[in-house]
């Protein structure tokens, strides 16, 4: 699609690391799709964050899920955020904020991604209630020591968390 069609659609780009994807953040790309035409699902690569999937795999994922999904579409970026919405022709960001504590950092980034592009704006959306506590990292741990993660993410995703972690734990089988 061109730039010039990007701008007339009302695109936004939900950025994140997505280690893995949660019922948390579908929330917010199921509420982005009835504001915006389309929702752009950005995987972000290079973070200081040390994931457990892949910026393939974690991007794959969320494609598998929203597969035929209108208004969605899920790409992967590495570099400056901003940089990689100028190419799109892409202004808006959207982020869920999940509570009190979530403010600071995405005041930081918002006010961040306003330095380096004026005409970028950023919308929050707040995470509906029953996601608020849900984290990434939480249904890693979860996952890792035998819990279920039913109703955290969507069972795909525990599925390949499942095998991603058996792997993990082989390999440091092997290495030993
Ligand atoms: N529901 C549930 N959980 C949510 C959530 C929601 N709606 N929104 C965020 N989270 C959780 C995530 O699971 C994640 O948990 P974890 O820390 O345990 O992994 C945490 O909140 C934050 O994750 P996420 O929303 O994916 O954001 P992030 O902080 O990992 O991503 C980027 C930040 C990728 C958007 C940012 O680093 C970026 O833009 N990077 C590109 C480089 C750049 O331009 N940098 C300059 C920025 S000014």
């Amino acid at each position: 699609m061109s730039e010039k069609e990007n701008r007339k659609m009302k695109s936004a780009i939900y950025p994140g690391s997505f280690d893995p994807l949660t019922y948390g953040h579908i929330n917010i790309i199921n509420r982005g799709r009835k504001i915006f035409d389309r929702v752009v699902v950005a995987v972000a690569g290079n973070m200081s964050k040390n994931t457990t999937f892949t910026i393939d795999e974690r991007a794959d994922i969320i494609k598998e899920l929203f597969r035929g999904v209108k208004g969605v579409e899920v790409v992967s970026f590495r570099g400056l955020l901003v940089n990689y919405m100028s190419r799109r022709g892409i202004r808006t960001i959207l982020r869920g904020l999940r509570t009190f504590s979530d403010f600071e950092y995405e005041f930081q980034m918002a006010m961040g991604n306003k330095k380096l592009a004026q005409e970028v704006e950023t919308l929050f959306m707040i995470t509906e209630g029953e996601y608020s506590y849900i984290s990434s990292s939480i249904i890693k741990e979860i996952v890792a020591l035998g819990g279920s993660a039913r109703g955290m993410v969507p069972p795909l995703v525990e599925k390949k968390l499942r095998e991603k972690l058996r792997a993990e734990r082989a390999a440091v089988k092997r290495g030993r």
